[in-house]
């Protein structure tokens, strides 16, 4: 996912190779993780699509089936990760993890601790934002969640900006060698408030954590525990509201949505309407914007609170 190059820069610029990851994306709301096999072939609905033609084309790129069904090729970045992981756990979507990437002030270098590492929706971002110089170490009580999550980041290519560990994190605290080296700290766990006396001590000085809860109840135990050694405490429910943007066509009464793969038969039905050729008459076709119906509600609370410095 995170492919560097020998000078540790990120780039998507190179092609697709055996044994990479690509994200087969038929629509915004259906894609599919696929790793490349010289010998394998995808099925869908519009045919099938030998991975042989896919070698040497550069991600983004339109690959056909024998049907002539077409699908994109796309590069498994963290955003299109979160969205065809397999679900472990509950995880975090990307309306809460770009805010939490923001409000951590995560910057390339940054050290960052979390727990628990879960289906690692998040620790997958983290990563990328702390690449190439900095690492991010999770850890989780579940030794099998913790494996697959180690599995996943090897094959989304952020493995070695991550190391996961198993560990009680509530219990136990996080390890002492990572004490006052964390630039920030991400709690996702049922009882937060028990390990926030541990990330205190992990913290550099100005450090901060973001704790993230379900609950109300479990928002107001952590603050309380924070109010002790954290100052500027906020918690935020971030609510996304999606658009769904259609044109129609009033003399057929056809709408096409937006941009998804398919039939060629589709294709051609959307090219009518998009260009090419065609001129708009503004009485035929009109666009429809409404809000999604299915936009993700509540998820969870994020709190965040800034080390105090006692000097
Ligand atoms: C909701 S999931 C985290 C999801 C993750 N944020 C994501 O985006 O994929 C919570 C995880 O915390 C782990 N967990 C619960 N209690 C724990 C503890 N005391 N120490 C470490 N991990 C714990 C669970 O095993 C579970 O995998």
């Amino acid at each position: 996912m995170l492919p560097t190059d020998p000078t540790k820069k990120i780039s998507f610029t190179r092609c697709i190779k055996e044994g990479d990851l690509v994200i087969v994306y038929e629509r915004h709301d259906c894609m599919k993780a696929v790793k490349v096999c010289q010998n394998s072939a995808f099925q869908n609905r519009f045919g099938a699509f030998k991975h042989s033609d896919w070698i040497g084309k550069p991600f983004g790129s339109m690959v056909f089936s024998n049907k002539g069904g077409f699908v994109y090729l796309l590069a498994p970045t963290p955003e299109l990760w979160t969205l065809v992981l397999s679900h472990r756990t509950q995880i975090l979507y990307i309306a809460d993890i770009s805010f939490v990437i923001m409000y951590l002030e995560l910057v390339p270098g940054c050290l960052v601790l979390e727990s628990g590492t879960g289906s690692g929706s998040l620790t997958t971002s983290l990563a990328r934002a702390v690449a190439p110089t900095g690492h991010v170490y999770t850890f989780d009580f579940h030794e099998q969640r913790a494996a697959s999550a180690r599995e996943d980041f090897e094959r989304t290519g952020v493995s070695s900006f991550v190391t996961v560990g198993v560990r009680d994190i509530q219990g136990q605290g996080f390890p002492d060698e990572f004490s006052g080296l964390a630039d920030s700290i991400f709690l996702d766990l049922p009882q937060p408030w028990l390990a926030i006396p541990s990330a205190k001590k992990m913290l550099k000085q100005d450090g901060i954590l973001c704790s993230f809860s379900p609950c109300i109840e479990q928002v107001q135990r952590s603050c309380e525990s924070l109010r002790l050694n954290f100052t500027d405490i906020r918690t935020f429910e971030i609510l996304l509201r999606t658009y769904e943007i259609r044109q129609w066509r009033a003399d057929c009464g056809q709408g096409t949505g937006g941009g998804s793969a398919g039939s060629i038969r589709h294709k051609r039905k959307q090219h009518l309407i998009e260009g090419s050729g065609e001129k708009e008459n503004p009485n035929n076709s009109t666009v429809m914007a409404r809000p999604n119906g299915e936009a993700r509600g509540h998820t969870g609370y994020l709190t965040f609170a800034r080390l105090k410095c006692l000097s």
